[in-house]
């Protein structure tokens, strides 16, 4: 019989300024036989999000991917051969897993230490949701926005990385509470789209547009709910001095950081004192305890029709770097996703 090829995107160096498609490297090797406690799962969708670049440079400890090794994401995937208890072939999973067609897994709950944890993904739940609008992306958008915005009816909700994964889903959850809801992204298309398919009040192009007098002609009442993606100093100030009293900020993302600008900028404390805004951040990966209620929450509003859960889908392995790169240049709208 034929000896299983495993294709794999390694680390091939740390990235620069901007990600080029050297950084990394496409090599195939024969799978190795599986030894006893382990199993072997057949990736079925990777989620490119911009945090994983982090594990490609120096300073994320036991986390960080050596040059040569292979680069992680969440994924989903069934397992095809098991010497592990508890898992059999057939079995649907989700966690940390990689840019490759096959990954060995031992049973540890977390393979990436401190993350997302690898779990069976729930009967009836489609393998790409899994790691789209119920994975991190949704608990993300979803703990950000009850626990921290806390929306409500008539409130004015602005959030930045609209036309995203965490972003699109969490105006739509406001929306659900009967906010009225601004979104913030990079394009004029996207903008269209985040108002003509998300049913988001308005859109501001952050990139071509003056998001000071957009959000004065959008939201003359100012804001109640400002829940970001981004992380650039220049629209957080612009924000902050637009807030109403006591506004909440949900401090989810911080994309622009991410590629190693890594300037949170002045913080503009005088609109934060007076009007008694509170910031707070949201961080899913450790609130395992609650992914349960969310993921239930956010399948009901998904099948009610209430909850669009927007992906954007490349096909095949060989274009994982181009695929992450999308999140990097707002070429995406909604979940970057990889179908192998
Ligand atoms: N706190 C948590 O627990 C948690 C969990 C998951 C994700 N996140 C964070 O949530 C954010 C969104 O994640 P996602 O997976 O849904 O990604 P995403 O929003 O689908 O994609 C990233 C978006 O970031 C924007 N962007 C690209 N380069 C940028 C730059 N240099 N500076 C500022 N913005 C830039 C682009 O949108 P625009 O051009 O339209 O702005 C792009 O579409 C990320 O920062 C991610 O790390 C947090």
């Amino acid at each position: 019989m034929r000896q299983a090829i495993n294709r794999k995107w390694v680390l091939a160096r740390r990235p620069g300024a901007s990600l080029r498609p050297d950084d990394f490297r496409f090599i195939e090797s024969p799978v190795p036989p599986l030894g006893e406690g382990k199993a072997m799962v057949r990736n079925l969708w990777l989620s490119l999000d911009p945090t994983q670049i982090l594990f490609a440079y120096e300073g994320s400890g036991e986390n960080t991917i050596p040059i040569g090794g292979t680069m992680r994401c969440i994924a989903s995937g069934q397992v095809v051969e098991s010497k592990l208890p508890g898992f059999t072939p057939g079995d649907l999973v989700q966690g940390w897993l990689g840019w490759e067609d096959y990954t060995v897994i031992d049973g540890s709950p977390q393979l990436t230490p401190g993350l997302f944890p690898l779990t069976k993904i729930p009967p009836g739940v489609a393998p790409n949701l899994a790691v789209g609008a119920l994975g991190l992306t949704g608990m993300a958008a979803y703990l950000g926005t009850m626990d921290v915005a806390k929306p409500k009816l008539g409130e004015t909700f602005v959030v930045s990385s609209a036309a995203g994964g965490v972003g699109s889903l969490a105006g739509q959850i406001a929306k659900i509470y009967g906010s009225r809801v601004i979104g913030i992204a990079g394009g004029k298309e996207r903008c269209d789209r985040v108002v003509s398919e998300l049913g988001f009040d308005g859109a501001i192009d952050r990139r071509t547009e003056d998001i000071g007098a957009r959000i004065d002609e959008l939201c003359p009442g100012g804001i109640d709910v400002f829940f970001d993606n981004n992380a650039l100093p220049s629209m957080m100030s612009v924000i902050l001095a637009r807030m109403r009293p006591r506004g909440r900020v949900v401090l989810c993302g911080a994309t622009q950081y991410y590629m190693g600008e890594q300037s949170t900028g002045g913080l503009d404390h005088i609109s934060v004192i007076m009007k008694r805004v509170r910031m707070e951040g949201v961080y899913a990966n450790d609130s395992g305890d609650r992914f349960p209620e969310a993921r239930k929450a956010l399948r009901a509003w998904i099948l009610e029709g209430k909850l669009k859960p927007v992906e954007d889908v490349i096909v095949g392995l060989e274009n994982a770097p181009s695929a992450l790169m999308r999140v990097f240049e707002g070429a995406n709208f909604g979940k970057q996703l990889l179908k192998i």
